[in-house]
């Protein structure tokens, strides 16, 4: 009976491993050239992160010899579904995608894959119950957006000796750091019975609409004492919406956030912002060594994920410089 019971279960690994094996086999490959043509879909230009992003790939191609097909979204995740596919049509060897949402983008993930051409996801995922990495795509390349969220709750819990009430302002509805961030943070917090979140609303990844977002919610609960941004532009607006109302950021409200732009490094060297875990948006250097590694047919791992420092009060001066 054991014996059986092992030899099922030895059989079952082994056919897991083999599926396993067949997804990637069977995932496009790229042809042996002296240089290619890559396809950038980005999903937006409207902050310092995306203005970096977009530039350390632009740098990236040029250094290593690619041409490089660059198209904007414009905050349009129908755009860039169609973005993807003017990318096919013009018969790019690879296509570097940056999903703007979860759900939407997953028609060009698979447009690509019908058409023999293989895509890494950049920074942001996709849905992982409607996409595969080795199947529906090569692989993806990012940040780990639950720990972000979780090493700032960790920090507030820390900075508040487990003692605030938070104003959370969320990125894009349905973008993967917005979903991710939200999970990491919310699940620390919950843990802490003298930690409350007041509300969550999102200001979608943007400055002013973050602010606008944080002067509504700071009139409905003056009682806040604690802003937590899922991006550092957003938690500069929130800054703003804290000096309009009359109330010190980082006195009578404590403000943190995610990304470790300059701007935010300088609003923590004035007191305003608590501390940001750095989110690097240079993916040049290894979106094209992964590429290269892949053309060159080696085995790409599902995923690789960025090392990302913390940023507060006792790092923040020497590192401004090297910002974004
Ligand atoms: O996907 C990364 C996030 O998107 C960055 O935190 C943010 O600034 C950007 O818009």
């Amino acid at each position: 009976m054991l014996r059986r019971t092992l030899l099922k279960a030895a059989a079952g690994t082994v056919l897991i491993g083999a599926s396993a094996r067949m997804a990637f086999a069977d995932y496009p490959k790229m042809k042996q050239k002296s240089s290619y043509k890559a396809g950038f879909a980005q999903s937006e230009s409207n902050n310092p992160w995306r203005l970096a992003e977009t530039a350390s790939m632009k740098a990236e191609a040029q250094k290593v010899g690619w041409q490089l097909v660059y198209t904007d979204a414009a905050s349009s995740a129908a755009k860039e579904v169609s973005d993807v596919n003017s990318l096919i049509a013009q018969g790019v060897d690879i296509i570097f995608l940056v999903p703007r949402e979860e759900r939407p983008l997953i028609p060009a993930v698979m447009a690509a894959r019908r058409a023999g051409i293989p895509l890494i996801l950049i920074d942001r995922a996709v849905d992982p119950k409607l996409a595969k990495p080795g199947v529906d795509y090569l692989t993806f390349i990012g940040s780990n957006f639950v720990q972000e969220g979780q090493r700032v709750a960790e920090w507030l819990v820390k900075t508040t000796n487990g003692q605030a009430k938070i104003i959370e302002l969320e990125g894009s509805v349905g973008a993967s750091p917005a979903n991710d961030r939200k999970k990491g943070f919310d699940e620390v917090i919950k843990q802490h019975p003298g930690m409350t979140i007041l509300a969550s609303q999102s200001g979608d990844f943007v400055r002013d609409t973050g602010r606008q977002v944080a002067q509504t919610l700071l009139q409905a609960h003056p009682d806040a004492t604690a802003i937590y941004a899922h991006n550092d532009e957003m938690a500069l607006g929130a800054i703003a919406a804290l000096e309009a109302a009359g109330k010190k950021p980082g006195k009578d409200v404590i403000v943190c956030s995610i990304d470790g732009e300059k701007d935010a490094l300088q609003a923590i060297i004035d007191g305003k912002l608590g501390a940001t875990c750095e989110c690097s948006p240079r993916f040049g250097p290894i979106a094209f060594e992964t590429a290269m590694r892949y053309a060159k047919g080696e085995t790409i791992p599902p995923q690789i994920i960025n090392k990302d420092r913390f940023f507060d009060a006792s790092n923040a001066k020497e590192n401004l410089d090297s910002a974004f």
